[in-house]
């Protein structure tokens, strides 16, 4: 977030016919893999049938471009936005309506075909998640259902970008977890082969209610091992960007929380809750309800733009909805560190 995004919250505040900046849609809860950490692969894996359809989603595209709306945001909570067969097409029409893109995606069927489609029409940022640059690890933190292996698919589509001079931004989501960690300087190597990728963003593993989530987690001498690990890259441009963990790896805590602040969802910023996330980011589910903020992604009752225009909404019944929580947030000692960051810069800013 910048000082756009702040200064458009100041004046969306006052002015309810200012649109969110960005819409992050879920596209589908299918996906073809069964990421080990992923709540979406183990529950969500077979079709929904429910999913918005194309049309909807091209008029909802529509409206968000008359209503002042900058960027799509394709995929970012569960599911694969590729397993929708209408993909290819959404990325046209987002761009040919002057929309800003960016997907997250597994990264399982990406080739230098799609490299070359998406460099053509303009796509902005592709988030590809990608946990190590060893295929084998990749695969087994990572694994396909029908077993297919893929890495060699980023590579086509990364080698693409780079031959054809392509100006998509490529960022890499990395979940660090007791599998992967060591193997963090090879995917930082790789990463500086390609201009494309601009960072690595370290994502600290979250809970979620994951059976394998010790099996998985740093025990504390793997996570003294990791941060040795993070001093050692420390003057690695690539990974000095923020990261999920909520410090940049180089300047910060390394991003690992301690334990108490995690236990009570984060002390850091107390006294304050007001949020105004949703002055800035909506976030819609794969069946177009309105979901209550991009960290709680629970779906609003009644609320869904296959019903309802994105505009009426908006300032409608999502006004009183935004309003209250930038008054109070109930749930603001349990959101994530970089959400709260964000609130605090708006908060400081309005006062
Ligand atoms: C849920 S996926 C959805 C998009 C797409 N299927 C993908 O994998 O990129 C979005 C991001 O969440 C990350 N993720 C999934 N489970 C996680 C967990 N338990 N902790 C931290 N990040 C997780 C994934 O690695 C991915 O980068
Ligand atoms: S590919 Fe994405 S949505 Fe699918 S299981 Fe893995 S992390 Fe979850
Ligand atoms: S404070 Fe509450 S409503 Fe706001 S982003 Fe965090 S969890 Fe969501």
């Amino acid at each position: 977030m910048d000082n756009r995004t702040v200064e458009r919250v100041k004046k969306s505040l006052k002015d309810c016919r200012i649109g969110p900046e960005t819409i992050a849609l879920m596209m589908t809860k299918n996906c073809n893999l069964n990421c080990l950490y992923c709540r979406g692969g183990r529950t969500f894996f077979s079709s929904s049938g429910e999913d918005i359809s194309t049309q909807e989603l091209f008029d909802l595209f529509k409206c968000a471009a008359d209503f002042q709306v900058q960027d799509i945001n394709l995929g970012g909570f569960l599911g694969e936005p590729f397993c929708r067969k209408d993909i290819l097409e959404i990325i046209r029409e987002i761009k040919r309506l002057g929309l800003r893109g960016t997907m997250t995606t597994n990264g399982s069927f990406l080739n230098s075909a799609v490299a070359k489609m998406m460099s053509d029409c303009g796509w902005d940022i592709m988030r590809i998640s990608l946990d190590s640059a060893d295929e084998e690890i990749q695969h087994a933190l990572r694994p396909a259902i029908n077993q297919k292996p893929y890495f060699q698919g980023i590579v086509e589509f990364l080698d693409t970008l780079q031959q054809i001079g392509s100006k998509i931004r490529v960022i890499l989501n990395v979940v660090i977890s007791k599998r992967n960690f060591r193997s963090l300087p090879g995917l930082v190597n790789f990463a500086n082969r390609y201009k494309n990728i601009e960072s690595l963003d370290i994502l600290k593993l979250l809970n979620m209610g994951l059976v394998n989530y010790e099996d998985l987690r740093l025990n504390a001498e793997e996570e003294g091992e990791f941060k040795s690990i993070l001093a050692a890259l420390k003057n690695e441009k690539k990974l000095s960007s923020q990261g999920s963990w909520g410090e940049s790896p180089v300047n910060g805590n390394n991003g690992l929380q301690n334990k108490d602040e995690e236990n009570a969802g984060g002390r850091c910023f107390s006294g304050e809750s007001r949020c105004f996330v949703n002055y800035y980011i909506l976030s819609i589910d794969s069946d177009g309800y309105i979901m209550k903020c991009p960290q709680y992604q629970l779906s609003i009752e009644r609320l869904n733009i296959k019903k309802i225009p994105l505009s009426t909404l908006w300032k409608n019944e999502l006004l009183q909805f935004r309003q209250n929580l930038s008054k109070n947030a109930p749930c603001y000692q349990t959101c994530c560190t970089i959400l709260k960051k964000e609130n605090k810069l708006i908060s400081d800013a309005l006062s």
